[in-house]
């Protein structure tokens, strides 16, 4: 594997570093760029992206999700790279009626290809505070995290053949908008607009990555530490004890796995979900 151009490593200003994709003056930025929020009403919902690309990376957000009655509201926060056949690594927080809990999806995209979803219940309310959501994404494997713990580890198994992204440099995204035909208990629940506008708040980030520049392409990555940088999250891997936690927390809140859908895998489970 080779590296691509120079470490950065900030904490983050959202006016610095992304800007609004969509639902633009509904894209709240405060406390000189800070804090960022996002606003759902019955007219559009909004979103954000990073202006820089990424290959490879740690990238902590701290969000508070929207509170009371966010059923049929969707919240996210993921990684993408471009074109139809494309690479994603995703959160996505499925709003529920007041007093149930979220529902925190995940999924990686290879080559254009999800369907490798798992999701959680939370052991917290998501609503009341921030709280940090992690992705870090190296070559050897893709890690979810909240507050700094492991949930779910996604490994690189290309060698094997289960595709993994590897090359296509992506950007961060967020958003929150309506998905009240799927989103809550099936689709069941819908949004309730006397309840609107909806906001989830995003209050801060940390990229420590590897950035992309479209002009040099390069192969070479700069290890640079000049500015007391880290670069641990490159070869990051759950580690024992770490690897505790993220079993309780697949025991007691997974609520949804594709490695265990039978159904829906009816010629067999996908290669990995037979390893460790
Ligand atoms: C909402 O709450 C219900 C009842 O507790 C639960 O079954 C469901 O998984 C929750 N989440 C979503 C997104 O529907």
């Amino acid at each position: 594997m080779l590296w691509v151009l120079p470490l950065v490593a900030y904490a983050g200003n959202f006016k610095k570093n992304f800007h609004s994709t969509w639902g633009h003056d509904r894209v709240g930025m405060f406390d000189d760029g800070k804090l960022l929020t996002l606003t759902l009403d019955k007219y559009s919902g909004s979103g954000f992206e990073s202006k820089s690309r990424y290959l490879f990376g740690k990238f902590d957000m701290k969000i508070k999700l929207v509170p009371r009655n966010s059923a049929g509201t969707v919240t996210t926060f993921f990684l993408a790279s471009n074109g139809a056949v494309h690479d994603e690594i995703d959160f996505e927080f499925l709003g529920n009626v007041t007093g149930e809990p979220y529902t925190i999806h995940t999924n990686v995209f290879s080559q254009g290809k999800g369907n490798r979803e798992q999701q959680f219940k939370l052991w917290f309310d998501p609503t009341t505070d921030f709280h940090t959501y992690s992705i870090t994404w190296n070559p050897h494997n893709i890690i979810f995290s909240i507050d700094g713990l492991p949930i779910r580890e996604f490994k690189n198994r290309g060698s094997i053949g289960v595709p993994y992204p590897i090359s296509k440099p992506m950007k961060i995204y967020a958003s929150l908008w309506n998905a009240d035909d799927w989103a809550t208990m099936g689709g069941r629940v819908k949004t309730n607009w006397k309840e609107a506008p909806f906001v989830a708040s995003y209050g801060g980030f940390r990229i420590t990555a590897c950035k992309w520049a479209r002009s040099t392409k390069s192969t070479n990555c700069i290890e640079s530490n000049t500015n007391g940088e880290k670069d641990e999250w490159k070869n990051q891997q759950v580690n024992s004890s770490e690897k505790k936690w993220m079993k309780m927390v697949q025991r007691h809140y997974m609520v949804y796995n594709y490695c265990t859908d039978l159904n829906r895998f009816p010629k067999g489970l996908p290669v990995e979900c037979n390893l460790s």
